[in-house]
């Protein structure tokens, strides 16, 4: 374990908002292939993720559900943890801004800074945007309004401690200059250089005193400490920075790669390192920002409903399919376009026709033709054979690269072309036929040999990303030695032992149809592609958006179709006491809608009546008779009364 090499991998750590999307586990799905390729190289990984659980945010959540931020954040917590449970994800480690711990240590981080004068008292006067938790001057406002998320800012004027970022600019440039990884991908480096490094940085406001849900600061404590700086330092204080069991950060740090949003590398690339450098500490070797998953409209949120929420996905679709899809559809770094229709296409090309099949046609023939016992490997020098073997003992060499690239996707896209190539090899040796001559049985086991030993390197090498898929294949490809299922055993072809008894199982992946859900009605889009800064306010006002929890959109008030109809005909339901069938004019269309109201109303007394329809409801039956919508009534301890526009409308007309 000593002498093993360390690798140091972080997410974000997630703000508690009620429930995450799948734009959410992005980053964390990511780490977490990242951080088993390392694990299956022989490094000792050390993944972090968390929550970060602070701020005036957080706090005015908490009101607004009645509950303390400590029992609000208790709650939302354990839901994270059963999702990243769920998608399989394998970090060493879950820090919470509340830990003890972790809230000595920052306020033994900013007692050092105030000591050393690089934090200093003064009185801050100027705005503040509450949903990105940042400061702003009216300088940097744009049309008055925060220029990340465009939403309203608050005048600020409280009493203040400031962080001396200016000092530390010049010095940053440079490191930033001399070490051209540092920041990933380029064009991030370049932005943080050019729009706020060399315009020069101003100082940063580092506590807050007009709210209490924070690290109190330990020698003035009416003041808590900004969130960023409390959350920025989660990634040392997890590992017992600064306190006397430091022996993981001795042995981990610094990190070899931050992983976070594009949105939040400014964080990550200034304030943090100028607060290590303050500290003394090295910095982390690099701060990787992905790009964005948006929907087709721009941001994503979970009133978006069931097509982003991942409990929901994985029980559909299966945890190895979305890992793979979200791996497989964006290159990392990239924003890419979100749509479950997308997720299912990949899901039946990639993995029920191109892997599953291949598995099922290989195993079937081992069974067919040898009894379910794998031949022995021959070195044929057939060519056929020579440039698979070729192209399985190649595919490994180029997925270490682009892992060691955090190129997930295009690692993902070689692994597939070895799918591909093996998948055409079967119709190119053509199994079925070799099997009609009995005296090409040998050169029959050599192919079915090299399907299954192909197969066997494509499930090490995807073993990364889709943690349970390479189980079920060993499974059915009689794969019992643990030497056979790791890494290095991908280097050279021909290891998979003579003898194995393959057992044919379900299929691994089935394909699935696509039942498109109601589209959500949107806006109409002035753009139809959205601009980078769009995206960007699309995302803030969707983070804004969670803070209203029991609100609707009027996207969702958009869903429901309200029609003005009139009664045509109504009667009673025989056998249910409380029902009428009613027929209802609705413009040009008929309808027949059942409704509970026979206790409140005689048939005769509402026919020409009009009433307001829910149209767009699913149609259901009531005692065998059908029900196409819903009509509106109020109704209060006992009373009712039906729901009806004040003077006379066209029939059809939309309530809005
Ligand atoms: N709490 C801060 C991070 C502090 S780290 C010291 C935060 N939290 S967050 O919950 O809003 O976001 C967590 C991560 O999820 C970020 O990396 C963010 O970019 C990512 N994503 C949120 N929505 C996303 C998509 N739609 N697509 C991809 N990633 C997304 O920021």
């Amino acid at each position: 374990m000593e002498n093993k090499k360390t690798y140091y991998i972080t997410t974000p750590i997630y703000y508690p908002s009620d429930k995450l999307h799948i734009g959410h586990s992005y980053t964390t799905v990511a780490a977490d292939a990242a951080s088993r390729y390392k694990r299956a190289q022989g490094y000792d990984v050390m993944f972090l993720t968390g929550t970060d659980e602070h701020g005036q945010k957080i706090q005015r959540k908490a009101v607004d559900k009645g509950v303390t931020p400590q029992q609000y954040v208790d709650e939302v917590v354990a839901g994270i943890k059963e999702l990243w449970k769920l998608l399989d994800i394998t970090h060493d480690r879950f820090i919470r801004t509340t830990d003890q711990q972790h809230v000595e240590v920052v306020q033994k981080i900013f007692k050092k800074l105030y000591d050393q004068g690089d934090i200093y008292k003064s009185e801050y006067e100027g705005w503040y945007c509450t949903p990105c938790e940042s400061f702003w001057t009216e300088r940097q406002l744009v049309d008055g309004k925060c220029p990340d998320c465009g939403r309203e800012v608050e005048l600020t004027k409280e009493e203040s401690y400031f962080f001396r970022l200016s000092k530390y600019q010049d010095r940053l440039i440079q490191y930033i200059e001399d070490h051209p990884e540092f920041i990933q991908p380029q064009t991030r480096q370049n932005e943080m250089l050019n729009n706020f490094l060399r315009p020069g940085l101003e100082d940063l406001c580092v506590s807050r005193t007009s709210f209490d849900w924070g690290i109190p600061v330990s020698f003035d404590d009416k003041h808590v400490v900004y969130v960023w700086i409390d959350a920025l330092s989660n990634y040392a204080s997890a590992l017992g920075f600064m306190t006397e069991n430091d022996s993981d950060y001795k042995r981990y740090w610094p990190a070899d790669v931050h992983l976070v949003g594009k949105e939040i590398v400014r964080f990550h690339t200034i304030i943090w390192p100028i607060m290590l450098m303050a500290l003394g500490e090295p910095l982390p070797k690099q701060v990787f920002g992905h790009g964005w998953l948006i929907l087709e409209g721009g941001k994503m949120s979970k009133s978006k409903g069931n097509v982003v929420d991942p409990v929901i996905l994985v029980e559909k679709y299966g945890v190895d399919a979305i890992r793979y899809f979200l791996l497989r559809e964006v290159p990392f770094g990239s924003d890419g376009v979100y749509s479950e229709e997308a997720l299912v296409n990949r899901l039946n090309s990639d993995l029920a026709n191109d892997l599953g099949n291949l598995l099922s046609r290989t195993v079937t023939m081992i069974d067919k033709y040898f009894g379910g016992v794998l031949p022995a490997f021959v070195d044929s020098k057939d060519p056929l054979d020579a440039s698979l073997i070729e192209l399985a003992e190649a595919t490994s060499v180029k997925v270490e690269d682009l892992m060691e690239k955090l190129l997930f996707s295009n690692a993902l896209a070689e692994i597939w072309k070895l799918v591909g190539r093996t998948n055409k090899y079967i119709d190119e040796t053509m199994p079925w036929v070799l099997a009609k001559d009995e005296a090409k049985k040998a050169r029959l086991g050599t192919v079915l040999y090299n399907l299954a030993e192909s197969l066997r390197i494509t499930a090490v090498l995807i073993s990364p990303f889709m943690p349970n898929t390479p189980l079920r294949i060993f499974e059915q490809l009689g794969i019992v030695e643990d030497s056979d299922k790791v890494w290095a055993s991908v280097k050279k072809f021909g290891a998979l032992k003579a003898g194995a008894v393959v057992k044919k199982g379900g299929i691994i992946f089935p394909r699935v149809e696509f039942a498109k859900e109601e589209p959500v009605k949107e806006e109409p889009k002035k753009e139809a592609k959205q601009a980078p800064v769009k995206q960007e306010e699309a995302k803030k006002e969707e983070k804004a958006a969670a803070a209203d929890p029991g609100y609707i959109t009027i996207d969702d008030f958009a869903k429901i179709d309200f029609r003005v109809a009139k009664v045509l005909e109504c009667e009673r339901v025989e056998g249910a006491d409380k029902l009428l069938k009613l027929q209802l004019e609705v413009g040009s269309e008929k309808r027949q809608v059942v409704s509970g109201i026979a206790k409140h109303y005689k048939p005769e007394e509402l026919i020409g009546k009009y009433v307001v329809l829910v149209a767009n409801l699913k149609p259901v039956k009531l005692k065998g008779i059908e029900s196409n919508g819903m009509i509106l009534a109020a109704s209060n301890e006992g009373a009712l009364t039906l729901v009806a526009p004040v003077s006379e409308i066209s029939t059809g007309s939309k309530v809005s």
